[in-house]
């Protein structure tokens, strides 16, 4: 079958008209950086953090859970280095007054301080600090300055003591956590992609000094497997090693998982080794001792070596749209110009799983298709939906990604089957009611994207 390039416009288009993303504060002209989740794009949202979650926590003994808050105690970013070094470069054009990030332009504009959209005079390259500044309290002073965090990790490394003695966690073990981050980003274009209020999916992994570089290579291993089992397009998967210019500023190595979105290929997710230096320098900062004492080993005390994998939530939100968007001809039906979009999405990652749909309204269909729609609520996230063609009904299905339609026909009133129709091959068939549920699991237990 034919297919049409994926655009980033298309999804954005897709994103809106179905209810996933939204601009936020559209009505004032909306706000840069900023996207609201509409009902399907929660539904999604959420089960991507869900199966994040499952993996990270549920199948690890090892692995525990925690959500730490976003006002952190501003010595932690002194001690962290991001006061001091979570900047981009920057310059300004004076005369069309555009910002630009100085590492995302032509080296020659720099060189020759000339603007690349009106040739304009650039102003000189200026650190710009990424993290976002409030007061706390009444007093508007810098004694009560405090930041949005601009990454979950920190919440983790400061509850590391606290897990431990609360949990009876040993060394090697890890915390997850899901939340927002905040970053005042200057480029904040294509869509979700990076904006300025996003959410990270982060595992801090802490491991005895030595052992670092196995668990590195370990966690490379199983974030990979995870995108394989997530369903997505293995060719659109690459890693890239970040070289010396590269490297944050407390990675010792560090390894970026990137997605071929419309515009190229992109970071997805991050697997770095953060060596001791979050611990020693909160150590430092604080004047707590950070040290492990090993005590299934004569109490051996050390800093642990961190082990870092994080992933962008909402990132991974534009990802997984961008991956299931297709168009496909529909050539078997005889028109040539009849095209179908469909979200390939996995159907456990799909907002709506299972939609009834009566042939009809009338004649007791409508009844017993929310009987169907009721029964199969306990287990799914269902549908319903009595307007219209059924071919349409069908089409406004696929765009949402769904999966599965149940659709309830004269016969049914006869016999106790549906026609359940699959959303990938439009293959229909008939399945008895009292099978429903079942079926659905089974189906979704093998699903394999054709
Ligand atoms: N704790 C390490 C850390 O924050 P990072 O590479 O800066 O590392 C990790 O960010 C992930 O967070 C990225 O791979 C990306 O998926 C996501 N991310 C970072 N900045 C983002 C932004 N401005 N908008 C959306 N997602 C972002």
């Amino acid at each position: 079958m034919a297919e049409q390039t994926i655009t980033m416009e298309k999804v954005t288009s897709l994103a809106k008209r179905r209810g996933f993303v939204f601009q936020s504060s559209e009505i004032y002209g909306g706000q840069n950086g900023a996207w609201d989740y509409g009902p399907l794009g929660i539904e999604l949202k959420n089960r991507i953090a869900g199966t994040w979650w499952k993996e990270m926590t549920q199948l690890h003994d090892d692995i525990v859970g925690l959500d730490a808050a976003i006002l952190m105690h501003p010595r932690t970013w002194e001690a962290s280095g991001h006061v001091e070094n979570f900047t981009d470069p920057l310059v300004d054009c004076k005369k069309c007054k555009t910002r630009f990030r100085a590492d995302q332009i032509p080296e020659e504009n720099i060189t020759a301080k000339k603007c690349p959209e009106c040739g304009g005079e650039l102003t000189d390259t200026r650190k710009f600090n990424l993290m976002f500044k409030t007061n706390i309290g009444a007093a508007e002073d810098t004694a009560n300055i405090i930041y949005l965090r601009p990454e979950t990790a920190q919440g983790i490394y400061v509850n590391y003591k606290n897990i431990i003695q609360s949990n009876r966690m040993k060394i090697p073990f890890g915390i997850a956590q899901i939340g927002k981050a905040f970053r005042n980003e200057i480029v904040t274009k294509n869509f979700i992609f990076r904006t300025c209020e996003f959410e990270q999916m982060e595992m801090q992994f802490f491991v005895k000094p030595g052992t670092d570089e196995e668990w590195f290579n370990e966690w490379r291993k199983r974030r990979w497997a995870y995108y394989e089992k997530l369903g997505v397009k293995m060719d659109h998967l690459r890693w890239h090693q970040h070289g010396p210019g590269e490297l944050a500023h407390y990675a010792k190595e560090a390894w970026d998982i990137e997605y071929l979105f419309p515009m190229g290929w992109r970071e997805l997710e991050g697997v770095h080794n953060r060596s001791d230096y979050d611990l020693g320098r909160h150590a430092q900062f604080s004047g707590k001792d950070m040290q492990y004492i090993d005590q299934d080993n004569n109490n051996e005390r050390y800093t642990p070596f961190i082990v870092e994998t994080s992933a962008g939530l909402t990132r991974n939100v534009l990802m997984i749209l961008c991956d299931a968007y297709d168009e496909e001809k529909v050539a078997d039906k005889g028109n040539e110009d009849d095209w179908r979009t469909v979200l390939r999405f996995h159907p456990s990652l799909a907002p709506i799983t299972v939609a009834v749909l009566p042939l009809m309204k009338k004649d007791g269909l409508a009844e017993l298709a929310q009987d169907i729609r009721q029964e199969l609520k306990q287990d799914f996230a269902t549908d319903y939906d009595q307007g219209g063609a059924i071919g349409r009904r069908y089409r406004r299905q696929d765009e949402a990604g769904t999966p599965f339609c149940v659709t309830v026909d004269y016969q049914s009133k006869e016999d106790s089957t549906v026609t359940l129709r699959f959303r990938d091959s439009m293959e229909q068939i008939r399945v008895p009611i009292a099978e429903l549920t079942a079926r659905l699991r089974q189906e979704i237990k093998t699903y394999k994207r054709g």
